[in-house]
């Protein structure tokens, strides 16, 4: 059995495993103390360390030696020590940072909310909403890429590319062959145009789930509508591709399927990667067994005006009328 340490994150202690990172410790306890990350992915081996949201302050680096670390932390990439104590939430100076790395993120970043599929799931609207400012005091012209179809399913828009390299990773570690990656460096930075041939792949889809922005999104639903309109519906069919266990979400507008993803957890990562023919053949309700509504936060826009679930209020007058009224009446105390 590994061995155990504690660390105190906000004032909240936990007991973790020996190589745990604060971020993953912070998990652990949940709320809000949990870093905002916007690169590291917990299925993605060596994701982390790019984006600098998830900093925090560690006041003390343990028991044995207790001193302070100099300067604020990347979570995802940074141990725990037995008797580590960090702060998140509760010091302003990480909040600050914070706001400042929103700000370097957002400086590229296009205003293209109102007609960005991303918009209403995007974790760059959420940190934006939460720790941004209401203007930028940025002067120079944002730089521009040309849009890229990669095949007829997947589009790269870069404009809006925080480079975060999880895509890099899945296609690295999911799919077959990666043949995209990050060329050059700095405000040069920008995905190789070679992600055009990665479409081939039968995993090629999840860079789109993956994508914490709208850089890549799924052509098949792109424009058909704001995700806060449609109703997430968790299914599942017998997939016989080998790697892929065919559960999914539907995202309904009405009968139609707009979209198929793979599920997320409460972090906003994949749960299981789906293949290609899950996602982007498979749009008709006969292709899938219904489990029931996905559930989604309240905090997520996506939440409002969905039931999780539906019950019946009890029948209190003898009146048919009435009876019936009731009968189809929607309690809204649980939401999806
Ligand atoms: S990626 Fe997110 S922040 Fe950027 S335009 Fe789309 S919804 Fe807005
Ligand atoms: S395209 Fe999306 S997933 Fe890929 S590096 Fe850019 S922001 Fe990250
Ligand atoms: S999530 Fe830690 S640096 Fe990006």
């Amino acid at each position: 059995m590994s061995e155990k340490v504690k660390v105190t994150i906000d004032g909240i202690t936990v007991e973790v495993d020996n190589g745990t990172t604060i971020l993953n410790a912070a998990r652990q306890i949940g709320g809000d103390i949990v870093p905002p990350a916007m690169c590291y992915y917990s299925k993605l081996e060596g994701s982390g360390g790019k984006c600098r949201t998830c900093i925090v302050k560690v006041t003390k680096g343990s028991e044995k030696d207790p001193r302070p670390m100099p300067k604020l932390v990347a979570s995802c990439r940074t141990t725990v020590m037995d008797g580590m104590e960090v702060l998140n939430i509760t010091s302003p100076e990480v909040l600050e940072a914070r706001a400042g790395v929103v700000e370097i993120l957002l400086i590229n970043h296009p205003l293209d909310c109102p007609v960005c599929d991303q918009a209403g799931e995007c974790d760059l609207q959420n940190l934006g909403y939460e720790h941004g400012l209401q203007k930028t005091r940025y002067e120079f012209e944002r730089r521009t890429f040309e849009r890229i179809d990669i095949g007829d399913k997947i589009q790269l828009h870069m404009n809006r590319c925080i480079l975060c390299y999880r895509c890099v990773f899945t296609a690295d570690q999911i799919t077959n062959k990666r043949v995209h990656g990050i060329l050059n460096r700095g405000d040069h930075s920008e995905i190789s145009t070679y992600i055009q041939q990665a479409v081939d792949n039968d995993f090629s889809g999840n860079v789109i789930d993956v994508c914490p922005v709208g850089a890549l999104t799924d052509r098949t639903f792109r424009f058909k509508n704001r995700v806060w309109f449609t109703k997430p519906v968790d299914a599942h069919r017998n997939c016989d591709h080998e790697k892929c266990n065919g559960k999914v979400t539907l995202w309904y507008k009405g009968e139609d399927v707009l979209r198929v993803t793979a599920r997320k957890d409460q972090f906003g990562e994949v749960e299981e990667f789906i293949c290609n023919t899950c996602r982007f053949d498979k749009k008709a309700t006969s292709d899938w067994t219904i489990e029931h509504p996905t559930h989604i936060d309240d905090t997520s826009v996506i939440a409002s005006n969905h039931y999780e679930t539906l019950k019946p209020i009890p029948v209190i007058k003898p009146n048919a009328a009435l009876q019936a009224a009731n009968e189809i009446e929607l309690h809204k105390t649980v939401k999806y």
